[in-house]
């Protein structure tokens, strides 16, 4: 079954086009980096106007890379939740005109599960259940259980920031562009992880929640001097200092994460969305999760791209071969992550 993927979610227009929900025939991103650096984070107008100029062409690109016609196409799979709503709808509108001009069924996929799915889409087995997802991406952090593709249960999330926007937050203290997360990983290379004691929140009660603003908040204090404004704030520090500041910062929060995987007990952990592209996580968690199967996905499937969706949507097609309604919503955020 062929199956054509649109995501739209937030600030990368992706069209790709996968059989079986496993064979990635082809895979185009659009990313809109460029747009959105001078203001260090998405502004949703920008994203909107860029989705919509090049969403036909990244179409046309994905068709022409895998030598095939629309007509060729079984079904559409559409990121539909969760993300920016402009955006979101952008996608959502493509997918249901081509549905009813190919006369062919369309799904809206969750993005987030999506970020999961990618892990196990390039693995020539399925992952041994129950195990363990963690979800770290710009938008969300979440570990779940999951018991088999669309059966989840969440264990934990984070009550404020998202790892990847504490990420983001913190290289705009740093002065850093967006997005931030690579960038703080190129200067903690030349940083000490030790030189600052930074520390992720405890959520009370409640041992698998994560918190990331108060740790983003001492980072602006040693940066700029203690009750330091984020709006205006002065950098007090120099360069090997702020390699030493970023290093510490991803040290605090990747120790963070991985004491709360190993509060669960899972064999099985599954690591999905942007912020599992960083080397150092992953030299990290072998170091410290040893005797555990970690699944990855590839780099070009870690960050936001369409073939995740298109992977996810064969499995929800399978089950649902009509497709969804075409007045289906798009929604922009969830009750939960899954
Ligand atoms: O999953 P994603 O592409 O978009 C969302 O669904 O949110 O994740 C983007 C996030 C950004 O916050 C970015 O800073 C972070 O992933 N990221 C990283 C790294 N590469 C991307 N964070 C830490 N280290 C990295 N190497
Ligand atoms: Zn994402």
């Amino acid at each position: 079954m062929i199956i054509l993927g649109i995501e739209s979610t937030c600030d990368e227009t992706g069209v790709a086009i996968v059989k079986d929900g496993k064979v990635i025939i082809s895979n185009i991103v659009a990313t809109q980096v460029d747009l959105h650096d001078i203001f260090g984070g998405v502004v949703p107008e920008l994203a909107c106007r860029r989705h919509i100029d090049v969403i036909i062409p990244v179409l046309k690109e994905a068709l022409e890379e895998a030598n095939l016609k629309l007509t060729d196409v079984d079904a559409i799979a559409v990121a539909g939740k969760p993300g920016l709503l402009g955006p979101l709808l952008i996608g959502m509108h493509c997918a249901k005109a081509l549905s009813l001009a190919l006369g062919i069924p369309y799904v809206s996929v969750n993005h987030i599960e999506a970020h999961l799915y990618a892990a196990i889409m390039e693995e020539p087995e399925p992952p041994t259940y129950p195990c363990l997802g963690v979800i770290i991406s710009g938008g969300h952090t979440s570990l779940v259980e999951m018991r088999a593709v669309g059966e989840y249960r969440e264990l934990g999330h984070t009550v404020d920031d998202a790892i990847g926007e504490a990420f983001d937050k913190v290289a705009k203290i740093l002065g850093l562009p967006y997005p931030g997360g690579p960038e703080i990983e190129k200067l903690a290379k030349k940083g000490s992880s030790e030189s600052y004691t930074f520390k992720s929140g405890r959520v009370k009660g409640a041992p698998l929640n994560f918190s990331f603003s108060g740790i983003k908040t001492a980072v602006l204090y040693t940066v700029a001097g203690q009750n330091a404004s984020i709006r205006h704030f002065e950098a007090k520090l120099n360069d090997q200092e702020k390699c030493d500041v970023a290093a510490s910062f991803q040290r605090a929060v990747f120790g963070d994460l991985v004491s709360k995987i190993k509060l669960t007990n899972y064999q099985t952990i599954l690591f999905g969305g942007g912020v599992a592209n960083s080397q150092t996580l992953r030299r990290f968690c072998s170091e410290k999760l040893v005797g555990k199967k970690l699944i990855w996905p590839s780099p070009a499937l870690s960050l936001d791209n369409a073939a995740m969706i298109a992977g996810l949507g064969y499995h929800m097609i399978k089950k649902n071969p009509e497709g969804d309604s075409l007045d289906l919503d798009a929604l922009p955020s969830l009750n939960g992550c899954i």
